[in-house]
């Protein structure tokens, strides 16, 4: 199995998304999880992770919690839960964290981690790029020693939290940068592909039929998002998208990846946050990303449920 660092802002996708990743112990060792500022603020978000390591029950009793950063590098903090409701996890019944988090920063883990096992460990990003950019400024030597990082985040084409940009690239534009700079290999799951990614009704009652808590609490969340994809976007479920980056790390095959050059607008404007893709090579920059642009979404799906209907 791949050893893994999730990193995110939990919020409803991510927490599915972990779910599905400590589901999945045959693709994925998870040796933490660290939080970011995003959907909700950090102390949320940090709560949430260990709210959602509970829900895992025995695959993420031993799973650490570390906090990071709670605000951008430079932008001032945005937020979500107007998508996400004000906790970040929109459901009644929810376990209390299994753990407190652990005192050591989430980007200290990190270089620490990358350290100790070089040239093996994946990260996988659903959330601002705070703290991966930070653990790359402050020990630039790890950028050689990952082996991949997969984000969910960006968009080969047009945004959601503007009409330019993604939320993650947006929440904080800096920091994705730093990382698309960085020279490490590079798998970007963005908005053209995770939209196609519906957790229609049908999904979700498949879900809430597996009969575990995990699938009850996933439609519940799903259900509190399909009502703000409703109103928002006029479709009839909301998207999967952190879910898909982990399905992109444990299944790369369900996508079609494109290599390309990829810049984020750090200029305040009208592009402020967008993921400027040279899906045409037409700048002659090389590649430093592989961009997803196909997914089978079905297939997806299918794993997401089987993973999930595992737990407790
Ligand atoms: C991303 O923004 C967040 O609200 C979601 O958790 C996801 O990571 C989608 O744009
Ligand atoms: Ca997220």
């Amino acid at each position: 199995p791949l050893p893994v660092i999730l990193d995110g802002d939990p919020g409803l996708d991510d927490a599915v998304a972990w779910l599905l990743a400590l589901a999945s112990p045959e693709n994925l060792t998870v040796l933490g999880v660290t939080t970011v500022h995003g959907n909700v603020a950090l102390p949320l978000t940090t709560r949430n992770a260990g709210v959602t390591l509970a829900l895992a029950g025995e695959a993420g009793q031993k799973v650490p919690v570390y906090a990071g950063a709670d605000r951008p590098l430079v932008r001032p903090p945005l937020s979500a839960a107007a998508v996400h409701g004000d906790t970040g996890l929109p459901a009644k019944h929810l376990p209390e964290p299994g753990r407190d988090p652990e005192a050591e920063h989430a980007a200290l883990f990190i270089i620490r981690t990358v350290r100790e096992r070089p040239g093996e460990v994946t990260l996988i990003p659903t959330g601002p790029l705070t703290n991966v950019a930070l653990a790359l400024r402050l020990a630039p030597d790890i950028a050689p020693l990952l082996r991949e990082i997969v984000w969910m985040g960006g968009s080969t084409a047009q945004g959601n939290r503007t009409p330019a940009a993604e939320f993650n690239a947006l929440a904080d534009p800096h920091a994705a940068q730093i990382v698309f700079e960085a020279g490490v290999p590079l798998k970007m799951v963005g908005l053209n592909v995770t939209m196609q990614c519906i957790a229609t009704p049908e999904r979700v009652a498949a879900l809430r039929a597996l009969g575990n808590q995990a699938g009850a609490v996933c439609a519940e969340l799903l259900t509190f998002y399909a009502a703000v994809y409703q109103r928002r976007y006029g479709l009839s479920g909301g998207a999967l998208h952190d879910p898909l980056a982990v399905a992109a790390a444990l299944r790369p095959d369900l996508l079609t990846w494109h290599p390309m050059n990829v810049q984020v607008e750090t200029e305040e404007g009208l592009n402020l946050g967008r993921t400027v893709c040279d899906l045409y090579g037409v700048t002659a920059q090389p590649a430093n990303a592989q961009v997803a642009v196909g997914v089978r979404d079905d297939e997806f799906f299918e794993l997401l449920l089987e993973r999930i209907g595992r737990l407790p």
